[in-house]
């Protein structure tokens, strides 16, 4: 089986094919993040309006790329929500009328099962059972993979998620946005414990997070003295510990309680350097494996709505005729394929 996936729930337009056998064969991708810059954030219309500019070529571009004609595809699948309606609307839209004029089924696709499910593009790929810690630019949550739609949700943030701690920060800091990879960097300059930040939530019970606080105590410590070079980078460094410990505390908590043995660490702040080497250390001395995907498949993708697609059809799970998006979208309510 093959299929060609579009994903355009926030800024970013991209298009895969992927193949059962011989695994993806095209990704491409293009960002926003340029046009939203002078807002310092996404601007939704002006997101779907450059969908609608950028999906199409990107479908031909993917399809060119894997040597692929529409007659080898057996499928489409798409970003269904959660996310920004119009910008989903662009790519549910040209989904369904490429599905429709190629005659074939068209999938839609929860976005965060595709952020859990990407792993499974590298090797090793997990397997189910497993522990999921999702970290992106708007949920914070752990979950129990049980099994394809079959998702667990043990906690998740009451305020903030931890992409938008980063970014927030990042943006306190005078970072351009989205700051989040860029505090990152500048975090590599600062000294451990040079600006101690509070840890939300540490000491409760359960799997609940909270970061809402950390942008204050930034803000705060911004103000304090004056800010220099260094102390931006001590400032950072300061808001990466806080929530890497954070976010390994909560995990490390739930592996114990839990017994999984594999963790997967997905979303867009999968990407941060210091958290994949720390849960890579305290899995390993726990006798586990975390499983990430490469840096690229941690932010939004295609290929990633291609594994949630390409499973789910494989399963035998024939979408019906509807078009609906959903901003809103809870995981849990997924289901396992049915045929
Ligand atoms: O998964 P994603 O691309 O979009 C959502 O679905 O939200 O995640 C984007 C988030 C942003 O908040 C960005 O700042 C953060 O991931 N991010 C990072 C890093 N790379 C991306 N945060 C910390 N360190 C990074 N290296
Ligand atoms: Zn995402």
């Amino acid at each position: 089986m093959r299929i060609l996936a579009i994903e355009s729930s926030c800024d970013e337009s991209a298009v895969a094919v992927l193949d059962e056998q011989q695994g993806l064969l095209a990704h491409e991708l293009w960002s926003q993040v340029d046009l939203h810059r002078l807002y310092g954030g996404v601007v939704p219309e002006l997101a779907s309006r450059d969908h609608v500019r950028r999906l199409l070529p990107l479908v031909r571009a993917a399809l060119e790329g894997a040597a692929t004609s529409p007659g080898q595809l057996q499928g489409v699948a798409y970003t269904a929500g959660p996310g920004l309606v119009g910008a989903l609307l662009c790519g549910a839209a040209l989904a369904r009328s490429l599905a429709h004029g190629w005659r074939l089924p068209a999938i839609g696709i929860h976005h965060l099962e595709g952020h859990l499910l990407a792993p499974l593009l590298e090797s090793p790929a997990p397997t189910f059972p497993h522990l999921a810690l999702l970290v992106s630019g708007g949920h914070t949550m752990l979950v129990e993979a049980l099994a394809l739609g079959d998702y667990r949700l043990l906690g998740e943030t009451r305020d903030d998620a931890a992409g938008e701690a980063f970014d927030k920060s990042a943006k306190l800091l005078g970072l351009p946005y989205p700051g989040g990879p860029q505090l990152a960097e500048l975090a590599g300059q600062g000294r451990p414990g040079a600006c101690p930040l509070p840890r939300p939530m540490l000491d409760r019970p359960g799997y609940e997070f909270s970061f809402s606080g950390l942008k204050t105590a930034v803000l705060l410590a911004v103000r304090a003295q004056p800010l220099d070079a260094q102390r931006r980078a001590d400032i950072a460094r300061g808001v990466q510990d806080a929530v890497v410990d954070v976010l390994c505390a909560r995990t490390l908590r739930a592996v114990a309680a839990t017994g999984h043995r594999q963790l997967v660490v997905a979303g867009g702040v999968g990407a941060n350097r210091e958290l994949r080497a720390r849960l890579q250390r305290e899995m390993a001395a726990r006798g586990g494996q975390v499983f990430f995907p490469r840096p690229e498949f941690c932010t939004d993708n295609a290929a990633m709505i291609a594994v949630a697609g390409l499973l789910r059809l494989k399963a035998g799970e024939r979408p019906g005729a509807g078009s609906e998006v959903r901003a809103r979208w809870p995981l849990a309510e997924l289901r396992p394929p049915l045929p």
